[in-house]
């Protein structure tokens, strides 16, 4: 008899003694834990066809497919890593703090991220193949956030393998025939290698091509032209919400106001527009505006080795619904907060954090606040932006830890402010806003108070 045998001869006599009960108890708590683990086909792969997918797919902007259970296995630890981290999907939001609803948020729930972690940890079983959902379907091969009416292709411009930062303004007919309304917009840049390059993208429409200036400034404004939507890594698309629209006229040419730079190798950098819009003949309620507001007054002034917050503040002259936020720092930039400082006055005053983002220079996300919760404010509010930048070695992104950081147009130099999405509100529209939006709440209340009264029953 080997010692083995003998062994487990001596823990088989072992449970008996202890009562036959123990068996029994021991196998089926084994098999809850079995049943506990998720599986990649009944639990993970619809967290990833829905969050994840857009991008990690063959021919898209991420670095791995993440399809099917053979392509997603080899990368079990570092989905759990990202996600729990709160990196992947792409969307820095600090749900933490003041509002917490945006529209097309792809970001996971504390649950979903714990599904992941727990089917990482319990060794990224399979599961059942019958359980798998069909794989999601995309029309086109480059990811858009909606279904375009229109898309805007600007020739593409050769940006040499090495030398200075280039400034420039590339053209395109805009495929219209009626003044119509822009109901969402989104630019990219068309291939893997033009994502390198292309640090800033401006898009205006214009009337007049010859009369454009070119003022190579990523946070200037560029006279003459309607401004459209701005572009940096990573950005998502914007969406007007609330019955708003910005105007697009027939005629008039599509303008890129361009920021590139070389990384080593010939790129040739190719630059779009998508956009959805409003039916033919329909003129939305509001025209949404947007800007970059809250700079700071102080120039920027980030020794090596330190953390520097600035602040910046801008009135809203106008009553105004404010649908979107999105920071824009470049690499040493950390979080930024936006807090709004209400006009009613002496001690009655009151202020409100709403939001609060962490920061990556690869990610310029647009924050659309979803409708129930878009900030409806009166004339006078003050918007107050904080920006942070983290010039240590603690922030991985920084390429050089001992420099002094200044204020500039070129990646390595820095900014501060805040792109605001928002529309104007007449005195009247103002009032019937806040009353409809005091009554959803108030129906909420009821009907949860309702469900609770239920629940007691
Ligand atoms: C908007 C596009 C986008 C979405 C959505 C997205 N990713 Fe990513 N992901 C990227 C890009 C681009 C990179 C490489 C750059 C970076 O790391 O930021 C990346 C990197 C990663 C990495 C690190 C890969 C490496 O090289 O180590 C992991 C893991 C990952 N993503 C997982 C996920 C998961 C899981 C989801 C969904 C829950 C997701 N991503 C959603 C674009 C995306």
């Amino acid at each position: 008899m080997s010692t083995c045998q003998q062994t487990s001869r001596v823990w088989a006599l072992a449970f008996a003694a202890a009562g036959s009960l123990l068996v029994p108890a021991i196998a089926s708590a084994q098999a809850a834990t079995a049943a506990k683990t998720p599986t990649f086909a009944k639990d993970v792969a619809p967290i990833l066809q829905r969050s994840c997918v857009t991008c990690h797919r063959a021919g898209e902007s991420a670095p791995m497919s993440l399809m099917t259970y053979e392509e997603a296995r080899p990368w079990a630890r570092s989905i759990k890593s990202r996600t729990t981290a709160r990196e992947m999907p792409p969307y820095h939001i600090d749900k933490s703090i003041g509002i917490t609803k945006f529209k097309n948020d792809p970001s996971l729930s504390d649950e979903e991220i714990q599904t992941i972690a727990k089917w990482v940890d319990g060794g990224a079983p399979r599961g059942n193949a019958a359980d798998m959902p069909a794989p999601r379907t995309f029309k086109d091969s480059g990811a858009w956030d909606f279904e375009p009416d229109i898309v805007v292709k600007f020739p593409p411009y050769k940006v040499p393998a090495s030398g200075p930062d280039l400034y420039g303004n590339i053209y395109a007919d805009i495929p219209i025939k009626t003044d119509r309304y822009i109901q969402a917009i989104q630019t990219r840049a068309g291939t893997p290698a033009s994502r390198k390059v292309v640090h800033h993208a401006l898009t205006y429409a214009v009337a007049d091509p010859d009369s454009m200036e070119v003022s190579g400034d990523d946070s200037a404004g560029v006279d003459g032209g309607d401004f459209l939507v701005e572009y940096a890594s990573g950005k998502n698309a914007e969406v007007y919400t609330g019955d708003s629209g910005v105007p697009l006229q027939a005629g008039k040419k599509a303008m890129v106001s361009y920021h590139l730079h070389s990384v080593g190798e010939e790129v040739d950098a190719y630059i779009e527009v998508a956009m959805k819009l409003h039916p033919e003949g329909y003129t939305p309620k509001h025209i949404r505006w947007s800007k970059q507001l809250a700079q700071s007054t102080a120039e920027l002034d980030i020794p090596g080795n330190s953390v520097v917050r600035i602040d910046g503040y801008t009135v809203m002259h106008k009553n105004a619904r404010i649908l979107s936020f999105q920071p824009h720092m470049h690499i040493r930039g950390k979080r930024q907060c936006l807090e709004l400082i209400y006009p009613t006055g002496g001690s009655a005053a009151r202020s409100e954090m709403i939001s609060c983002t962490n920061f990556n220079y690869n990610w310029h996300i647009n924050y659309t606040y979803a409708d129930e919760v878009a900030p409806i404010v009166p004339a006078g509010t003050i918007l107050h932006v904080i920006t942070w930048h983290d010039n240590s070695q603690a922030n991985r992104a920084n390429p050089d830890p001992k420099n002094w950081v200044g204020d500039g147009q070129r990646t390595i130099d820095e900014m501060g402010f805040a792109w605001i999405g928002w529309y104007d509100l007449t005195d009247e529209e103002y009032k019937e806003q806040l009353a409809a939006r005091k009554a959803e709440r108030e129906k909420k209340t009821r009907t949860t108070q309702q469900q609770q009264q239920q629940g007691q029953q």
